[in-house]
């Protein structure tokens, strides 16, 4: 397994498990099963509305509390509730939680913000980040921040791989974190040639492949499956190396493709919506 250290010394594997659109009862499984392969993080929501379920699966793990990375994300409706730490601690069953971000810029994200600042000063989160901030947006909360974010989740893959954001969160000291680390399961990402050949060459998956090319890129990756034979593979990545030649050619493929754009209008929705935290299993 590898690690990097964040910019509070923190350390956060590279590796997790992905959990959105996944219901409370194959949250549980698939964080189980990934628990069992070896994976240390897990990555959830507030809007997942599956907390409840990966706390569950923490607990049946066996596993202590501090060998696992716990990150969550506080959805926009929620930003301006004094409790929503303490409330999303509660569903994780948890008495910390290890990287918190801004789920999305909508609604008042600076409140949110200072939500998480309040709670990382008083211990209950360990790190604090953000999630689809654009670079301008990020500069925002630079601007403005007690406490430095230390992550950007945001979408990455060899479709669209974000140089140019890379070499700005570089430049701050903050990890990139890639959703949709395999496009969705896009088959045309899935079955680009260029992984089916150097799959061949490694003896691994064309999915390996994308998930060990993000790791070499420095990207932190948690793709999300429910398939416990997926689970198995996407940690199955620490006994080869990408060449850089071979990273080139990877590099080369990037298209700007984004299968996610957010707008405006989107982002207004988001600031509306309230995830039904309290019925969830
Ligand atoms: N911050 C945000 O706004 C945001 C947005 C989206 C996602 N995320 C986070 O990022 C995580 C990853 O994104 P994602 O789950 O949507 O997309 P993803 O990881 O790119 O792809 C998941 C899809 O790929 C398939 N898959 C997984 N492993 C595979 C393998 N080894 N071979 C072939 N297919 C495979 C899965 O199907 P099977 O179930 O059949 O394996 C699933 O359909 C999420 O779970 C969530 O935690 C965050």
């Amino acid at each position: 397994m590898e690690n990097v250290t964040l910019n509070n010394g923190l350390k956060m594997p590279m590796v997790g498990i992905g959990t959105f659109l996944l219901t409370p009862d194959e949250a549980e499984s698939s964080v189980l099963n990934a628990l069992k392969c070896g994976y240390r993080l897990i990555d959830t929501a507030n809007a997942y509305v599956n907390e409840k379920a990966v706390g569950r699966a923490m607990k049946k793990s066996g596993l202590q509390r501090g060998e696992i990375f716990l990150e969550t994300k506080l959805w926009p409706a929620f930003y301006e509730q004094q409790d929503a730490v303490e409330k999303t601690l509660k569903r994780l069953d948890t008495g910390y939680i290890d990287l918190l971000l801004i789920h999305q810029p909508a609604g008042n994200y600076i409140a949110g913000y200072k939500l998480m600042e309040k709670a990382y000063k008083e211990g209950k989160v360990k790190a604090i980040g953000l999630s689809n901030f654009n670079m301008e947006q990020m500069k925002e909360i630079l601007a403005i921040c007690e406490v430095k974010p230390a992550v950007l989740q945001t979408e990455v893959h060899p479709y669209f791989q974000e140089k140019e954001l890379k070499r700005f969160l570089s430049n701050e000291g903050i990890m990139i974190q890639s959703w949709y680390p395999l496009g969705h399961g896009d088959k045309s990402l899935l079955q680009e040639p260029l992984f089916s050949k150097l799959g061949k060459k490694y003896g691994k998956s064309n999915a390996q492949i994308i998930l060990r090319w993000h790791i070499q890129a420095g990207n932190i990756v948690i793709p999300g499956s429910k398939s416990p034979a997926h689970i198995q593979d996407n940690f199955d990545l620490f006994d080869f190396s990408l060449n850089q030649d071979e990273m080139e050619q990877i590099s080369a493929m990037d298209q700007k493709k984004r299968y996610y754009t957010s707008t405006p209008e989107m982002l207004k929705r988001y600031a509306e919506m309230v995830p039904p935290v309290d019925e969830q299993k």
